[in-house]
């Protein structure tokens, strides 16, 4: 089984199989982040944002230059030949000469799709529009992997804008192809799962889903809690925004009816959902997350590149 040549677009483009390669592999380079420091010399990253982003940018760099590589790019469309009117399938052409594997954040949804069909070099989606967040996936997915022992058997609550967060989109329905997961999902009524997702969970009739407003009605029970930011720019509506912005606020009082070990997830950024004398809790675990972010990031591109085969 290899990786080499492939596009991550959607997690559901990966087996299990090989998304386990790449936590293995990530693993690997958490245990020993000197061996693989050379791995990726010669080979280029490009980084095509065309929306904002902090850490999902700056993860994708940190990973390749920690792997020896360079990167180029840009990080503000308006600054990029697209303010000209070009189209992402141009731009890939030419990218596709200038670098070895791109990632491509963008507003649209499936647009890092269309460019994989025009590209001559691995193509990563980086998050677009409300749909999905692949490496934002892996990222949890190893988080949960280090710290809960399995990405099985655990009981995880989703809780904030579940409509338009695209990390919950991609997370829920990977989770869902691993075995015995039971999921909460945790919204107002505005914000719930879109339809189509909640159907693929209960077309498996293994998987329990419970839906609630109500995060203090079900905290006792949970092993980890995803919590996400209510998405402002996808909302058509300031009103609306507004008044679901402070939704749910996770404090220490909330904290206090929730098990010892569960897991306090969220893809980071952070707005008001989380207190910040939460942070200090031992299960506060977001930043770790952003740090695993990094190693998930460098495996999959050097198993995407080829410069390393899973045993
Ligand atoms: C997320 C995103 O961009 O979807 N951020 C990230 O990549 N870590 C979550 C968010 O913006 O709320």
């Amino acid at each position: 089984m290899s990786l080499k040549g492939k596009h991550l677009i959607d997690p559901g483009d990966f087996s299990l199989t090989e998304l386990n390669s790449i936590f293995q592999l990530a693993e690997k380079i958490i245990e020993n982040r000197e061996e693989f420091s050379e791995i990726c010399k010669g080979k280029i990253l490009a980084t095509l944002f065309y929306e904002p982003s902090t850490r999902t940018r700056l993860s994708f760099e940190a990973a390749m230059l920690r792997m020896g590589g360079k990167v180029l790019g840009f990080s503000d469309a308006n600054v990029s030949s697209t303010a000209k009117g070009e189209s992402i399938a141009d731009t890939i052409r030419v990218i596709s000469s200038y670098s070895d594997i791109a990632v491509i954040r963008h507003p649209k949804e499936g647009a890092p799709k269309l460019a994989s069909k025009y590209s001559a070099i691995p193509v990563i989606n980086g998050g677009d529009g409300g749909h999905q967040h692949p490496t934002q996936t892996l990222t949890d997915l190893l988080t949960i992997k280090k710290l809960k022992g399995s990405i099985s058997g655990n009981r995880v609550a989703f809780c904030g804008d579940l409509k338009f967060g695209r990390t919950v989109h991609s997370l829920i329905k990977t989770l869902s192809r691993y075995p015995e997961n039971k999921f909460v999902l945790i919204s107002p009524n505005e914000l719930r799962l879109p339809e189509h997702i909640k159907h693929i969970l209960k077309s498996d009739a293994n998987v329990e889903v419970v839906e609630t407003e109500d995060l203090e009605l079900v905290i006792d029970s949970i092993d980890i809690l995803y919590m996400t930011r209510i998405q402002k720019e996808r909302f058509f509506n300031e009103a609306d925004y507004v008044r679901l912005k402070d939704s749910y606020i996770l404090d220490k009082n909330k904290l206090k009816a929730a098990k010892k070990d569960m897991l306090i997830m969220h893809p980071l950024p952070r707005v008001n959902e989380i207190d910040y004398d939460v942070d200090d809790d031992d299960r506060a675990v977001y930043f770790r997350q952003a740090e695993y972010g990094v190693y998930a990031r460098m495996a999959l591109m050097a198993l995407l590149l080829g410069v390393y085969e899973n045993a």
